[in-house]
């Protein structure tokens, strides 16, 4: 067996002593244990460790380690996972295999905006399976058109793109961005019908899918080199360069598409003066633009879209959403103008799957649940709450904390150094979260976290830092829940 394996084997003997061991500390009862013994010091340090964790990390030979390794051969490789398996979750947390809990802060990457198995939309998952699933597009069916009609209706509410008129429905991001991209082509080929305005620009650092669409407006060489060529006819610009834009954005331009705020990128703000200007030029060559809200949209900033707190010039003629519009069951939407609706035509864009009866009325509960004004507040106030949390470790941890970004809950910790480890002996702690960008820690939690899940889980995330940067040789970061690292 493995010192780790072993030490683990120790650790969950004593934590399981500790349980019945009322008013005993963890540590002094591990320490009280391992100094009588005559085990190597390693050993006993390793032991110490494990018993003073809630969650350590399932050992290779556990339970939950021979289940992955009976699994994976079958799995193709397209991500590094930690090694706990989740298998239950409930509001804010999730339960691993061995029944152990965790405050998760990263809600499925800003997917779980209503938590875990919300009650209410299992009710509806239920009902509506026993109603009906799935209604090909060649017919009409009534929860696509309740939730387009109630997509416009809130965004018009909510003073969100000031035009919206029309929505498509798919099943995912980066579904709603390929045809964010098809609708910006159709409509350049429209204007200039030999094909000259064809040309999409977006900007470095943004993320935008996987598709081969998608990832064309997204230049990250780690994702796009291995599958390139990409799709002629993107270009990119700086993020937040006002003075590039004219050079950039020209007559041969038919699409623009930006996040407001950049979340794999980085959890960056895009300027109101650069999207003002960005509108600007759209409009003088006569391109679209499409805002990328699949991450920061639905209420994650307090508001039904980002782009709701600027004002209506710098409003987009495309708007995309995904991720927290069904709490988890897939489905994306694009939201259009009827300008830009009005050229394209039976034919040009489909799918079988996109705008079932079932995905679309879990949607349009979700929808009416985040368009809340209510939980809007909320986000704000909780928003205040972790970012006061923040300032305290930043002043606690000076050199390692650079600055805070994002707005609502959709915020980046920027860190001087890898973040790797802080994350591993966050989730021994009970707590998960995520990176994004370079060294930044984002935090983008289910949008009904309680003040005392965020005062929980910021105090477990002080412990693991302290861990990780006044004990360095404890922590060791283990790959896996980092979004934007390619496989080594
Ligand atoms: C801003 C943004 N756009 C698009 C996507 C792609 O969405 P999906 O993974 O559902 O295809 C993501 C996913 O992280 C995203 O954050």
């Amino acid at each position: 067996m493995s010192l780790r394996a072993c030490s683990q084997r120790f650790g969950a003997a004593i934590r399981s002593q500790q349980r019945r061991v009322a008013g005993q500390s963890r540590r002094s009862y591990a320490s009280t244990a391992t100094a009588a013994s005559s085990l190597p010091q390693e050993m006993k340090n390793s032991i110490d460790k494990e018993a003073s964790l809630s969650n350590p990390d399932p050992p290779s030979d556990s339970s939950t380690a021979r289940l992955v390794s009976s699994q994976n051969p079958y799995m193709v490789p397209t991500y590094v996972r930690p090694p706990p398996m989740f298998q239950q979750g409930e509001g804010c947390y999730i339960w691993d295999v061995e029944n152990r809990p965790y405050l998760d802060f990263t809600a499925g990457i800003a997917v779980n905006s209503l938590g875990h198995c919300d009650p209410e939309i299992s009710k509806i998952l239920y009902q509506q399976s026993q109603t009906l699933v799935h209604c090909s597009n060649l017919y009409y069916s009534p929860w696509i058109g309740a939730l387009s009609q109630l997509l416009v209706e809130k965004t018009r509410e909510s003073d969100g793109m000031k035009d919206v008129g029309k929505v498509f429905v798919c099943n995912s991001g980066s579904e709603a961005n390929e045809a964010a991209i098809k609708f910006a082509r159709k409509h350049g080929r429209t204007v200039q019908p030999n094909g000259s305005k064809h040309e999409i620009v977006s900007f470095n650092n943004s993320f935008h899918g996987r598709t081969m669409g998608a990832l064309s407006a997204t230049p990250n060489p780690k994702y796009q080199k291995p599958f390139a060529p990409m799709v002629p006819g993107f270009r990119y610009g700086t993020y937040n360069d006002v003075s590039a834009i004219n050079d950039l954005v020209t007559e041969a331009t038919c699409g623009v598409i930006i996040e407001p705020i950049q979340g794999e990128g980085g959890v960056n703000v895009a300027t109101q003066e650069f999207l003002l200007a960005l509108r600007k030029r759209c409009n003088e060559v006569n391109a679209v633009l499409i805002y990328d809200e699949i991450q920061c949209g639905l209420s994650r900033t307090g508001q039904l879209w980002a782009h709701c707190a600027l004002p209506a010039e710098a409003h987009p003629d495309i708007l995309t959403t995904a991720k927290a519009l069904g709490n988890g069951i897939p489905i994306g939407a694009t939201l259009v103008t009827d300008d830009v609706s009005s050229k394209i035509v039976t034919g040009d864009h489909g799918t079988t799957f996109g705008g079932n009866p079932l995905a679309c009325r879990v949607a349009h509960y979700c929808l009416t649940r985040l368009s809340e004004p209510d939980l809007q507040k909320a986000v704000v106030q909780k928003e205040a709450r972790f970012r006061q949390h923040m300032t305290r470790l930043h002043q606690r941890f000076p050199k390692i904390i650079q600055e805070v970004r994002g707005r609502g809950l959709i915020l980046g910790m920027q860190l001087t150094s890898d973040p790797t480890p802080v994350i591993t002996a966050a989730r021994e702690r009970g707590l998960l979260i995520i990176t994004c960008g370079t060294n930044t820690l984002r935090f983008v939690p289910p949008l009904i976290v309680s003040d005392e899940e965020i005062d929980k889980g910021m105090a477990v995330l002080g412990d693991a830092m302290a861990a990780v940067f006044e004990q360095p040789e404890v922590v060791k970061g283990t790959d896996g829940q980092q979004e934007m690292r390619a496989t080594h």
